[in-house]
């Protein structure tokens, strides 16, 4: 349980590290509760006796368990995040026309817009969201424009979802929410996947619930549901039928991908709960590092920290910054999101466009916590003391740290 006695790290009587320690703080910790290891093996273990291996009854409900959670009329499961944007995009339509995509979102982004055959438009984003905003969409927008991926970057829910929602109706130009990162994230009450014509989520592992791998498409629109569970199998006209009536894929989910992610979405709730109050600590903690700038949650969003993003000092070395934390502190930092923007990209160099200064700034100059779902207080501490010792070797020299040394 979060905050309480480590089970799994220390010294014993003696001093010596007790069998299985861990030290440190590593950067993200998969949480799978022993009762919940339990509940998946068993359930794999009938599914293995059945021969039910996939589209099966597990797969129908974590899709309406992951569609209740999120106040969604419907979820299709899938085989990956990338393959529900991928669906999406074909869904709504993209072949052949523009798609815009923030520069700082994960390459899977503008892989799916290229495999649906759209082209990637990529915009600059707003420094206070990290997020695509009306302004940077509309500078972006082309008269060929189909649709606008909005990602919702470390699980936070910009303010202007609802001007960006109205701009993309007023254009004609579709909405597909890419919430990766957003699981049980909301904004005024509304979760994530509740705002375009299709979101997209993933349940890769560091995910704040995972399926091992996965994704869910989540749609109010019953037509474009039913598209979704065509597209994910082989394009098929219906289940045991052999006729193809779209360029689908294999993109099932299995049934053990389906009842791994059902069992822990079980616990996004506590996750999310407990996430929060990493965050908080964080937030008070860090308000007193003078050049340490966290990313505020916007008003009326409650985002599900995901990633807990903190702004380095402009010149600052993040690589020596992280360094100094794991070899000083055994301290490890969470990947960024992201640190190479898009149109720096080599494989998407065509697509590359002009600068997008804000985007390049933010990629350049963030770092992320670590923070767990079952994150114990002594580690937060870990954490927070480590942070404070090399900010202030950074504030004493800062010269150095620029060039690294
Ligand atoms: C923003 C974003 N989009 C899409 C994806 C793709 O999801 P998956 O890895 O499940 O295919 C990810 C996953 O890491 C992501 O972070």
């Amino acid at each position: 349980m979060p905050g309480t006695a480590p089970d799994r790290v220390g010294r014993n009587g003696s001093g010596r590290l007790a069998r299985g320690a861990v030290l440190g703080v590593q950067a993200a910790r998969i949480v799978f509760p022993p009762a919940d290891r339990a509940e998946i093996a068993a359930a794999v273990t009938g599914m293995l006796a059945t021969g039910q291996l996939t589209l099966g009854p597990y797969t129908k409900q974590f899709e309406a368990a992951f569609a209740a959670a999120h106040d969604s009329p419907h979820a299709v499961a899938v085989a990956s995040g990338t393959a529900a944007l991928e669906i999406s995009l074909r869904a709504v339509g993209v072949d052949g026309r523009d798609v815009i995509v923030p520069a700082n979102t994960f390459y899977a982004t503008a892989a799916a817009i290229l495999r649906a055959g759209g082209r990637p438009v990529f915009a600059d984003i707003d420094a206070a969201t990290f997020a695509l905003s009306p302004d940077t969409i509309t500078a972006a927008l082309t008269p060929d424009t189909a649709a606008v991926v909005l990602v919702h970057i470390a699980g936070l829910i910009t303010p202007h979802v609802d001007e960006i929602k109205l701009l993309c109706e007023q254009r004609g130009v579709a909405l597909v929410e890419d919430a990766a990162h957003a699981h049980g994230a909301t904004y005024d009450g509304r979760f994530a996947g509740s705002f375009g014509t299709a979101a997209a989520f993933s349940f890769y592992p560091t995910k704040v619930v995972t399926s091992g791998e996965g994704g869910m498409i989540a749609t109010a629109s019953a037509e474009l549901a039913d598209e979704a569970r065509i597209y994910r199998d082989q394009g098929k006209g219906a289940f045991s039928a052999n006729h193809h009536v779209r360029l689908g894929y294999a993109w099932r989910l299995s049934e053990q991908n389906a009842v791994t992610g059902l069992v822990h979405l079980r616990r996004m709730d506590e996750f999310i709960t407990r996430r929060r109050e990493v965050a908080a600590r964080y937030d008070k903690a860090l308000a007193g590092l003078d050049g340490l700038e966290p990313l505020s949650e916007p008003a009326g969003c409650r985002g599900n920290i995901y990633k807990y993003i903190v702004l380095l000092p402009p010149g600052a070395d993040r690589a020596w910054f992280k360094q100094e934390l794991a070899a000083k502190h055994d301290v490890r930092l969470a990947g960024e999101v992201y640190d190479m923007p898009l149109h720096h990209q080599p494989v998407l160099a065509e697509f590359a466009g002009g600068t997008l200064p804000v985007a390049e700034g933010m990629c350049a100059r963030h770092v992320c916590l670590p923070v767990h779902s079952d994150m114990r207080d002594d580690e937060v501490d870990q954490v927070l003391t480590a942070v404070a010792a090399v900010h202030e070797a950074l504030t004493r020299s800062p010269g150095s740290a620029a060039a690294g040394v």
